[in-house]
């Protein structure tokens, strides 16, 4: 069986990560979308609540599991014997971080661990998990980035019910 881990923070999930998703799905017999539990990093929501949103908008793909980890990533993906992560790249700017990621990654696990890169679809080339919370918080619009359930989550966080 084909399988792969999608990490990631996920705080929250957009427009971008989706069709990240729904492609390497298409790929994979099953994808894991991980929900990377980071102490270094201040979330707006908590790990619980990504996993939930992850859960509610691919719960239409019968192929795609959503669950959360903590730690290495080439200890989480050896503990479930996946062998590919997936990351989504937009631009040239996201390239430096993320081979650097990968290469370590791929070092690490002693090349059990490799990364298989997609590349972001043009109309959410410009998305980020944290525009979109900026946007949000001074009450602007963020119906194209995410879910409208997502989008009222977030107002919600920031104190206003609607935009
Ligand atoms: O959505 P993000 O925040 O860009 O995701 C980053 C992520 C989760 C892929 C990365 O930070 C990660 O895998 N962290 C787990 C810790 C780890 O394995 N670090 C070693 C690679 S430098």
């Amino acid at each position: 069986m084909k399988t792969a881990i999608y990490p990631g923070s996920f705080d929250p999930v957009t427009y971008g990560h989706l069709d990240v998703i729904k492609r390497a799905a298409a790929m994979f017999d099953e994808l894991t979308v991980s929900v990377l539990d980071n102490v270094n990093k201040i979330a707006l929501f908590s790990v619980t609540e990504r996993v939930n949103i992850l859960k509610e908008v691919t719960k239409e793909m019968p192929n795609v599991k959503v669950d959360s980890f903590s730690g290495l990533l080439i200890d989480y993906a050896g503990e479930k014997d996946v062998h590919i992560a997936i990351r989504g790249l937009r631009a040239v700017t996201d390239f430096e971080y993320e081979l650097q990621i990968a290469q370590t990654n791929r070092t690490l696990s002693k090349g059990s661990l490799d990364t298989v890169f997609l590349t972001t679809s043009l109309e959410y080339a410009y998305l980020s998990s944290s525009s979109v919370k900026e946007i949000a918080r001074f009450h602007g619009d963020v119906s194209q980035c995410v879910p409208d359930f997502v989008a009222e989550m977030i107002y919600e966080k920031y104190g206003h019910k609607h935009r």
